[in-house]
């Protein structure tokens, strides 16, 4: 080779190095300047002031309880109380205080970074995870959030079988191991004083519904959806449409709250359409995952269009 050819081929690959040097500056840089979360993508961050996400979604709400945030401003407690009789319930501020006595007072996940990627699946209950083979898929998110009774053994290769989270209030209370967050939904103070009960006393039997009296749980993990939140919910994302939101819609919230990327899994109709649980019959007249109609699924279809969360409808 020439010296002149040479030269030149040095020339174009100094060129190239401070090309790609410059490009790859860059793409940090930009990664960088808007990245909300360590993920690939983070889909709350493609949300402008004003659209139809960010009219709902409010960050200030945390879902989970703890002392400082466990007091309710006027709406939330008017709110709350009107939800059920409430003759005969145990104060409010009585039964929290005596609820933190058993569970650990933590402002919980309040760590979102551009260095956190938190992948959670929130898995429902619906018959259209029948034959899904989802079990792996739902098992590699960080978080797994489970609803009510909804089991996995016996159905791991369509459900999985990691449980991080499981959400109940205290008519639909399983079992959880000793490494599963328990997340009480409660509908009125009594449901706290049942959980404090079914760890003390046993007491509690009786809500308007036979509960169970015992539970096996790891009180340390114990967590309790903070009744602002469920107002919040109820206002902001159903538009008051039904008397109170779904256990499921919670979780779907929750998640969108306490996750960067969320996939949500067993939600809605069968492809037959028929409203069923993968793990039990329920007769047809007994519209269940749903509830309130359609209204909350249509939200959550909503999210889904808006690649807000990752639905995945098992057909
Ligand atoms: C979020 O909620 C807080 C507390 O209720 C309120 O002050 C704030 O205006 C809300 N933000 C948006 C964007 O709606
Ligand atoms: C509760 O709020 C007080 C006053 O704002 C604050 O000093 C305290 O650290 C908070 N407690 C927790 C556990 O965050
Ligand atoms: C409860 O969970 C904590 C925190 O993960 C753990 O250290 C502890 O061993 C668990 N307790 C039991 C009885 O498994
Ligand atoms: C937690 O549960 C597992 C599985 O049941 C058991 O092997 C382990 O000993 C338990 N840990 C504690 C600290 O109780």
């Amino acid at each position: 080779m020439s010296w002149r050819a040479h030269r030149k081929a040095a020339t174009v690959i100094s060129l190239s190095i401070t090309l790609c040097a410059l490009f790859y500056w860059q793409s940090n840089n930009i990664h960088f300047q808007t990245s909300s979360c360590g993920c690939g993508s983070c889909p709350k961050e493609n949300e402008d002031e004003g659209s139809w996400f960010s009219k709902r979604f409010n960050a200030s709400f945390h879902p989970l309880m703890s002392r400082n945030s466990s007091v309710l401003n006027e709406k939330a407690s008017k709110w709350w109380k009107g939800l059920q009789p409430f003759q005969g319930q145990p104060d409010y501020r009585v039964v929290v205080e005596k609820l933190f006595k058993l569970i650990p007072d933590k402002e919980y996940y309040r760590d979102g970074s551009p260095d956190r990627c938190r992948v959670c699946s929130v898995v429902g209950n619906s018959g259209n995870l029948k034959n899904s083979h989802y079990g792996p898929l739902i098992d590699a998110s960080d978080f797994v959030l489970r609803i009510n009774k909804g089991p996995t053994k016996g159905f791991e290769q369509d459900v999985g079988s990691k449980t991080t989270h499981r959400i109940i209030y205290p008519e639909s209370a399983v079992d959880v191991d000793n490494s599963t967050h328990l997340v009480l939904v409660a509908f009125k103070p009594l449901d706290m004083e049942w959980l404090i009960n079914v760890f003390t006393t046993h007491r509690v039997k009786h809500t308007y519904t036979r509960v169970k009296s015992t539970l096996q749980a790891n009180t340390s993990l114990i967590m309790v959806i903070n009744p602002s939140f469920m107002q919040y919910v109820h206002e902001a994302w159903l538009k008051k449409n039904g008397h109170q939101p779904s256990t499921g819609f919670l979780t779907v919230v929750l998640a969108l709250h306490i996750c960067d990327q969320v996939k949500v899994f067993g939600f809605g109709a069968n492809k037959q359409g028929a409203w069923d649980h993968y793990f039990e019959r329920i007769p047809p007249s007994f519209k269940t995952g749903g509830h309130k109609g359609s209204f909350e699924y249509d939200m959550i279809k909503e999210l889904d269009k808006r690649d807000q969360i990752e639905m995945y409808r098992g057909w």
